[in-house]
Order: C-alpha cells, then structure tokens, then sequence
C-alpha cells in the first residue's frame, strides 16, 4: 500500500473510535470512507449497536459488504454525527468536497449531524482553498446556461464527464461542473454566491460545517478540535 493510502486507513480507522453504542451515523463517501466502514463493519460484528446513512450508492454497497447496518431518512431526522472524507481543508476547517461527485448527498447528512468528523489524509490540508476544482452539481435542463451563470463568480466551468467520454451523472441524476478556480478568498461569501444562482443545486464548499478533524500520517493520526 502507498504511504497516501496508509494514511486514509489510519484517519478512517481512527474515526470508528468516536462512534458510541446506540449512534446513528452519516456515512460520507470516498476512499478514506471506506476504511472507516470496514471498521466499522468489524465494530458492529462485535456487538456495537450502530446504525448508519450512507451518502452515495458506493457507500450503500461498502457499507452493506462490510455489514454496516443502515437506515435512512424515512427513519430518522437526526445524525448523532457524519463522517466523511475531503479534497481539501483550510486552517479554518473550511472544506471543498465533491471530488467523487456525493457533495449533494453528503452535505444534506453533513446539516442534520450534530457533529460532523472529517477523515482526511495530510496532503488535503493546505493554507486556502482552490487549488482542488470546486465541484457544483447542477440541474441537466438547460445546464449549459447554469455554466454560463457560474462564470459570473469568475471562473469557466468544466463539465465533468466519465471515462467514456459521456457526461458524469451524481446519484441525484444531476450533472457536475468543476470550477478552477485556484484560490478562494472568501470561501462563505462563494458558497452562498453559487447557490443563490438558478439551476445550482449545491456546491462543493462545506463552510462552518466541520467540528473536528482527524488527520492521518503514514504511521499515525492526529485529532484537532
Ligand atoms: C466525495 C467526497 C470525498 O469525501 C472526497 O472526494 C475525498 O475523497 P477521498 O477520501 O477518496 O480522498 O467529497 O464526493
């Protein structure tokens, strides 16, 4: 296994510990995500009472490999708390999330968490946010005039598309536009920006929404806040 990932398994690993018996847990997505079923899926063999809500359908699949017991939103309207991974995280735990196209998903179980844990590897720690494209997950009708409104924050958005070449379609049957934007100044002021445009559906910046971060190292982790 590469260092990078060693480190992903250490943070997700480490996450499990704050799961307490009887919690009902928002499951995130992405690959430092799917350390922290698999442990968790060996925590719940073992006897703790757990249930969880997955934030994409590759979690949903992780998660029920692994035995994750879940739940859904039918069920419950609280979270006791939601981890999840990230693209990047500033110094003041402002997050760009979405890579792997679940930001609607993960950001809706992010606002009913009471606590939201973010598991990220060292190298998604950096001083501002905007070198990682800003992932927008947009409405198919008439996307292409919802790009062209996007460029009003300043930046070309580009239409995420699969290997195929076709464009890449969420789990909400949305698409996704990846906005370079290279540094983010404001990320608060940005994120309400976007939204308020027509045809957004969400972006990627997650503000004020992380309440403690564990970052995980080749050979260790370390828990802030
Ligand atoms: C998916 C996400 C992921 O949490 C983010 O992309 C980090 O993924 P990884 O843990 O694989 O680096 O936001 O939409």
């Amino acid at each position: 296994m590469k260092d990078q990932d060693h480190a992903k398994k250490n943070a997700g690993e480490s996450s499990v510990d704050l799961i307490q018996n009887g919690m009902t847990v928002g499951l995130g997505s992405g690959s430092t995500v799917y350390w922290m079923l698999k442990q968790l899926g060996e925590r719940a063999a073992n006897g703790l009472d757990v249930k969880g809500v997955p934030s994409s359908q590759q979690t949903k699949g992780w998660a029920e490999a692994f035995g994750v017991p879940l739940t859904d939103f039918a069920h419950v309207k609280r979270l006791d708390l939601a981890i999840d991974g990230a693209d990047e995280v500033d110094p003041q735990w402002q997050l760009v999330k979405g890579g792997g196209g679940a930001l609607v998903r993960e950001k809706i179980i992010a606002a009913s968490a009471n606590s939201l844990i973010v598991i990220i590897d060292e190298s998604k720690t950096v001083s501002q946010l905007g070198a990682f494209p800003l992932p927008i997950e947009v409405v198919p009708f008439g996307w292409e005039t919802t790009a062209e409104r996007i460029t009003e924050t300043g930046v070309e958005p580009v239409a995420r598309r699969n290997d195929a070449g076709e464009l890449f379609v969420s789990d909400n049957g949305n698409y996704i536009v990846d906005c370079h934007f290279g540094t983010i100044r404001e990320p608060r002021a940005l994120e309400k920006q976007i939204n308020q445009l027509t045809g957004v559906v969400e972006t990627g910046l997650f503000t004020d929404m992380a309440n403690n971060v564990i970052v995980g190292y080749p050979d260790r982790t370390e828990t802030f806040g």
